[in-house]
């Protein structure tokens, strides 16, 4: 038995933060005066946006979970870290964005919408075998790195977002990417089914798109947008155009089921240690908003 994950909480964070992937205690400082539209000013980009935001505190406890049912069987001390790791970072992304979800409730874009859709999504992954919903987990997981890469180099779709607000996603994007191998690496520790993997990128499709397309047009509808040809045009192309955010990662989707397929043949570290300068080192922009800074700075 690994002592990282025998010894209690604060212990079981420095495993994770051991092997490169340190859950950090943000508490993101939101803004008292939010703007209406944060992604470029733009309705149709901004409720996609929320629409995301509400998909993860469920999505992530499903991910959690789906790791969690084999996590006894791992043997490998360094697997367990950073499944520690893993775990300790979804659960505190899940924790920020069900802060944030309540500041755009407030501003009023309901994105409990988006949650109770994507609830019912999971329900129905849910009623697959343990090892078909890790399987799930890991396609979840290669869309969240290609969405968490394209962010953190997509220095145009930066540039249109409320500069603060941006930084809560950075973060975001940043450990999506850190932990990124995690979820698979503990699949291919129980045995990696490419059959399972091939079922995994249409089911999941199947259940996500009409939730995420439904609650996307739900809110564009409550903001009156829906007719809006010049937000849509605009927010569309930001997001899922051929050069949006989401559209730039279509292509990259198939590449899961591959026989191959492995996080790790996209080397992203030096991206990633890039960030972490940006966001946590001494100049960092979240630095003083972590706090936890001393369990994973030297
Ligand atoms: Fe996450
Ligand atoms: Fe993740």
């Amino acid at each position: 038995m690994n002592s990282a994950t025998k010894l209690p909480g604060k212990t079981r964070k420095l495993g994770g933060a051991s092997v490169g992937i340190p859950p950090r205690q943000l508490n993101f400082r939101l803004p008292d005066e939010p703007p209406r539209y944060p992604v470029a000013n733009n309705a149709t980009a901004t409720t996609f946006i929320a629409v995301l935001s509400g998909f993860f505190p469920p999505g992530e406890r499903f991910f959690m979970e789906s790791v969690r049912h084999f996590r006894d069987q791992i043997s490998d001390p360094h697997l367990k870290a950073q499944v520690s790791g893993f775990m300790g970072q979804e659960a505190i992304h899940g924790r920020e964005h069900e802060r944030l979800n309540a500041m755009l409730i407030g501003q009023g874009i309901d994105v409990r919408i988006p949650e109770r859709a994507v609830s019912i999504a999971l329900k129905v992954l849910e009623r697959f075998p343990a090892r078909q919903q890790l399987a799930f987990t890991t396609f979840m997981e290669h869309f969240t790195a290609l969405v968490g890469e394209q962010f953190l180099t997509d220095e145009h779709f930066q540039s249109q977002g409320d500069q603060k607000m941006l930084q809560l996603w950075l973060w975001h994007a940043m450990e999506e990417l850190e932990h990124k191998s995690v979820a698979f690496d503990v699949y291919e520790a129980i045995g990696n089914r490419r059959r399972e993997r091939l079922l995994a990128f249409p089911m999941v499709t199947l259940v996500m798109l009409p939730a995420l397309f439904g609650s996307w047009m739900y809110l564009l509808a409550k903001e009156g947008k829906l007719l809006d040809r010049r937000d849509l045009a605009k927010g569309f192309g930001l997001m899922v155009g051929p050069r949006g955010l989401i559209g730039r990662i279509i292509p990259k989707m198939g590449l899961f089921a591959r026989k191959d397929f492995h996080p790790n043949k996209k080397d992203t570290s030096a991206l990633e240690a890039q960030w972490r300068e940006r966001l946590f080192g001494e100049n960092g922009t979240l630095r003083d908003q972590v706090g936890n800074l001393d369990s994973f700075t030297q």
